[in-house]
């Protein structure tokens, strides 16, 4: 039985292995320490709001987010902003009514745009669709190890620029360390001081790589928080309860059991 087990789970791992360096190998993503890893992680809501900064200013030229409703930007747990600027962040947008038909501004119930640039991906969910895979043979043991995943990819995207670039049947590509294949259609998007924050941190390109970064995995797992309180509340609780399960049966067997035959 054993052997049958550990015989799937070394073909299983083979495939996989397979499977990844088929797709074109791996590029190199740099280990960061966010804010949010960890068992008792928060997402920094100073860091959400640079993010959210970066996005705007930069990425969303090209990217979208259209699974993203802008009240969230206000919930606990995220970039927390107060109400009225949410209302005003949503009102810069221009969005047709799906009612009326007619073009208004935006409000906060609205989701972020969709991408305006065709080969752009959607970045709702980038921060999860790219968090696996990592690690020797894309075996994602650093993700369980190091909690390494999407966020780090994007960091290291954004940062793994080596300045040549290709042109291909029309088409522009740049090198990139982390990119798989090691040839992005995006131009290198962030260079240092590109934005200006309003909390006066110095915007070098590793910092506003990792606050976009961080901003984008909230972006994906925005209920990563309340998940996290829920398993702990969770296992406290069945802690609790195994063990008055487990006096429960001692007393009504104790009867039976402290008996002594013959
Ligand atoms: C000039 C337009 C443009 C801007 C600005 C831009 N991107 Fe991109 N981005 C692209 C395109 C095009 C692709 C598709 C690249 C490909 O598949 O080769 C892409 C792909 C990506 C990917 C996916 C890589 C993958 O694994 O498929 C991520 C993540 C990403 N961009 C993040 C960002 C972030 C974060 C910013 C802002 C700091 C940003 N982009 C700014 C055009 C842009």
């Amino acid at each position: 039985m054993f052997r049958k087990i550990a015989l799937t789970a070394v073909s299983v791992m083979a495939l996989s292995v397979g499977a990844v360096h088929a797709a074109g190998g791996e590029g190199h993503v740099e280990d960061i320490d966010f804010a949010h890893e960890g068992p008792f992680g928060r997402f920094d809501q100073f860091q959400l709001q640079r993010g959210l900064q970066v996005y705007t200013e930069v990425c969303s030229a090209c990217h979208g987010m259209k699974f993203v409703p802008l009240r969230t930007l206000a919930d606990e747990g995220g970039p927390m902003l107060p109400e009225d600027q949410v209302r005003a962040y949503a009102a810069q947008f221009t969005v047709t009514d799906r009612e009326t038909g007619e073009d208004r501004d935006g409000i906060p119930t609205d989701h972020f745009p969709m991408s305006s640039m065709e080969n752009a991906p959607d970045l709702s969910l980038m921060a999860k669709a790219r968090a696996g895979f990592h690690g020797p043979y894309g075996t994602g043991i650093n993700q369980l190890t190091k909690g390494m995943g999407g966020p780090e990819y994007i960091y290291s995207i954004l940062t793994g620029y080596t300045g040549e670039e290709k042109e291909e049947f029309g088409s522009y590509f740049y090198e990139n360390t982390a990119f798989p294949g090691g040839w992005i259609a995006m131009t290198q998007p962030l260079y240092d001081d590109q934005v200006t924050y309003a909390d006066g941190t110095a915007a070098t390109l590793p910092q506003m790589a990792e606050d976009v970064a961080s901003f984008l995995m909230w972006a994906a797992e925005p209920k990563l928080m309340a998940r996290r309180e829920a398993g702990f509340v969770s296992v406290i609780f069945l802690i609790i309860l195994s063990t008055l399960l487990y006096l429960t049966n001692k007393r009504l067997w104790s009867g039976v059991k402290g008996r002594k035959t013959a």
